[in-house]
């Protein structure tokens, strides 16, 4: 490989707007998300008046993440409060819009038991309204306290398994600012490392279907100067062969009881090929990500995707691609059947360790996750 550790040209301009907000406007109350399917062509706002559209917004990956889907499902739920809408169907909507991050149902019902707690105390609904708001706008700097430890742990992790400082880092999907309150999870730990001089080279999977780590993990790493090469997800292989990876860095989406990690499809053929080739793999998440409800990782609903999002650049590819939004674009014969499994998970064994706020846990074991999440509610 000759000039792989040039460094990369900052393609974007450093003006990135938070990944969601809430606003007041005269005519009320909004929550602003930016716009992940149309980046990296344009950072487009889209403004959610109401609890369908922001449902609409988590479908269609407008709005997207593990963190991030907990946050805008809790500022979802100040929504409808804010708004005098029906505050019990909300929730259920929201929680429902995708299945398979826990953080989603988790910040639905933080905001709603809020609400419900404030009713209790014999609040009047605007009074509610406003705890609700102050509950998702709790859970939104926690996260990003969360986010900022997460990258100091994982950074004394990778310095501890990987002497001599300067780190290549495989990352799939996008984990960074686009998905937090902070700066992310496993994006947040290669930024850390980058900031400390010690990030010699990311690795960015395209992450298909929908191309995540190409239009947003190389959107964010270009945005922060970092060295970084995109690759396809399946040249992944020959680079670990080529020695040329020395640790993976994953987020998760739910982790069962017994450690197994749900995230982005792709991730489990890295811990796979990870294992095989001795690099560590590591597992980024806020212990919102932790789900004890789920016993194992055969428990863990895995989102079906429509086939459309394999057969043909819909929407966000297309926009990736500078390809007008609406195009369809077929890539496979019309009538072609498509497996797309939005999600896979990696067993607890092929994971080296899992950082959370709260530090390493290594080996990854039930006893370890259970300690974790007590550790969570004591704080
Ligand atoms: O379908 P997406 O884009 O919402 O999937 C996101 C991921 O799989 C991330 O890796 C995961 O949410 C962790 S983000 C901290």
């Amino acid at each position: 490989m000759t000039d792989q550790y040039a460094p990369s040209p900052l393609t974007a301009e450093p003006s990135m707007s938070p990944a969601l907000r809430w606003d007041e406007l005269p005519e009320g109350p909004v929550l602003v998300l930016l716009d992940q399917t149309r980046l990296p062509v344009e950072e487009a706002e889209l403004v959610c008046t109401d609890v369908p559209a922001l449902v609409q917004s988590i479908r269609t990956l407008a709005v997207r993440g593990a963190p991030l889907l907990g946050i805008a499902g809790a500022y979802g739920v100040a929504l409808a409060a804010t708004r005098g809408y029906d505050v019990d169907e909300a929730a259920a909507l929201l929680a429902g819009a995708r299945p398979t991050a826990v953080n989603l149902g988790y910040g639905v019902r933080r905001a709603l038991e809020a609400h419900r707690a404030a009713i209790a105390g014999g609040a009047d609904q605007e009074r509610a309204a406003a705890a609700t708001l102050a509950e998702a706008k709790q859970l939104h700097r926690e996260d990003a306290v969360a986010s900022a430890r997460m990258a100091a742990s994982g950074l004394s992790l990778l310095d501890e398994l990987l002497p001599g400082g300067s780190h290549r880092i495989l990352t799939h999907c996008n984990t960074g600012s686009l998905v937090s309150g902070g700066e992310g999870t496993a994006f947040a730990v290669a930024l850390s490392a980058h900031r400390a001089g010690r990030l010699r080279r990311l690795w960015v999977d395209e992450t298909r279907p929908l191309l995540q780590g190409a239009r947003l993990t190389a959107y964010e790493a270009a945005r922060n100067g970092m060295a970084f090469t995109l690759l396809a997800d399946n040249a992944a292989g020959s680079l670990f062969a080529a020695g040329e990876v020395d640790a993976v860095l994953i987020g998760a989406d739910r982790i069962a009881a017994d450690g197994s990690v749900a995230n982005k499809v792709g991730s489990y053929p890295l811990a796979v090929q990870a294992r095989y080739h001795h690099v560590p793999f590591i597992v980024v998440a806020p212990t919102t990500t932790l789900d004890l409800d789920t016993p194992d990782g055969a428990s863990i609903e895995v989102e079906q995707r429509p086939g459309q999002e394999v057969t043909e650049l819909t929407a966000p590819q297309a926009a990736g691609a500078g390809v007008e939004v609406g195009g369809g674009m077929p890539v496979a014969p019309l009538g072609t059947q498509a497996y797309n499994p939005a999600f896979d998970v990696t067993p607890p064994e092929l994971v080296t360790a899992l950082v959370t706020e709260y530090g390493a846990l290594s080996p990854v074991t039930r006893d370890g996750i259970v300690e974790l999440c007590a550790q969570a509610r004591q704080e």
